[in-house]
């Protein structure tokens, strides 16, 4: 199966509100609330010139979540349908009111080992409008990368990952071991779409977004620990594989975002798998986490500390420092109705 990319998730929210406060202080995504042709409400958020990228809908109770992987176009779709029909995994085919609140063409989705729900899609529709964050950003990266990438709690990992990379065409990148069982898999250049972990529970264990700029991942640490800091996860760090600079902060919906710059694209001719000594090169000291978990973590760090582990950065974004000397501070990052506020202030002041 050809999967592009991850698209989109969605899942039910009990306060719409909170994730709206959310997005504006801490994501910087765009966020829209709409009424449901069934009359309930719903806010989506945007990352790119896409319509949507994040699907909430209100609920009693946060949960239901379901995630989308694109596929190029209806005969890929269709290529998919026979191959799941063949290995004789039951699917089911979207109606007309799901396809509505995803806006994609079609969808067929079916429940992987562990429950959750995964959707094959073609077709997420473009916004009308251009991408204008709830506060100034230099935008996500997502393109070709996709959204960003979600990680699983999982009771068995080798039946996870078999459905992931034997069904679905996941391969795996990398792996780790302690203190207990990861594996990250990739669908394009992006290190990891998808990742599994194996532990008690079941569901999301995170969900990461991508800026495009390291100083929007600063900014937003800011707000995450004078506004959310009951909620940080995990502290300011590094990760070994996709070399993402990142913290995380728990959701209004309870489970963590990872927000992060700076990842590391796959050259799938040269890639090795290898097994990871731990999840970190410095930072993520895991606060919010289980204690077994987050003194293994500090256990790996130290390691990484002796052993003096280090990795180049990533270069991402498209203001290199020539076109950052070139332009006026203030007005280089926003959107252009920042600029647009930002010339005006300029005319007032000459
Ligand atoms: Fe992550």
């Amino acid at each position: 199966m050809q999967l592009h990319s991850l698209g989109y998730m969605g899942l039910n929210v009990s306060d719409l509100a909170a994730w709206q406060r959310f997005s504006r202080r801490l994501l910087g995504t765009q966020s829209r609330r709409f009424a449901l042709p069934d009359g309930r409400e719903a806010v989506t958020l945007r990352l790119d010139e896409k319509c949507h990228r994040f699907i909430l809908t209100q609920a009693e109770a946060d949960g239901a979540h379901y995630f989308g992987l694109e596929l190029a176009d209806a005969a890929a779709l269709e290529a998919a349908r026979r191959q799941l029909a063949d290995a004789g995994v039951p699917f089911t085919e979207a109606t007309r009111d799901e396809l509505a609140l995803r806006r994609v063409r079609q969808m067929i989705w079916l429940r992987d080992p562990d429950g959750n729900r995964v959707e094959l899609y073609h077709g997420l529709e473009d916004a009308a409008e251009p991408f204008v964050p709830d506060r100034p950003l230099g935008g996500f990266r997502t393109g070709e990368l996709g959204m960003g990438h979600i990680v699983l709690i999982v009771a068995q990992l080798e039946r996870a990952r078999d459905f992931y990379c034997k069904l679905l065409g996941f391969r795996v990148s990398d792996y780790v071991l302690e203190p207990n069982r990861r594996v990250f898999m990739r669908i394009n250049g992006r290190h990891h779409s998808l990742a599994l972990g194996e532990r008690a529970g079941s569901g999301i264990a995170h969900v990461m977004v991508e800026v495009n700029e390291f100083d929007d991942v600063g900014r937003a640490y800011d707000v995450a620990q004078t506004e959310y800091a009951s909620g940080i996860f995990s502290t300011l760090g590094r990760h070994s594989n996709d070399l993402m600079t990142s913290f995380y902060v728990k959701t209004p919906s309870g489970f963590p975002i990872e927000y992060g710059w700076g990842g590391r694209v796959v050259d799938e001719a040269s890639w090795q798998i290898e097994e990871l000594f731990g999840p970190s090169l410095w930072g993520h000291d895991r606060i919010g986490g289980a204690a077994e978990a987050r003194s293994a973590a500090d256990q790996q760090r130290e390691y990484a500390l002796e052993q003096g582990i280090r990795a180049p950065l990533q270069w991402v974004g498209a203001t290199p420092a020539d076109e950052y000397a070139a332009a006026p501070r203030s007005a280089s990052q926003g959107t252009d109705q920042h600029q647009s506020a930002s010339a005006a202030k300029a005319d007032h002041v000459e």
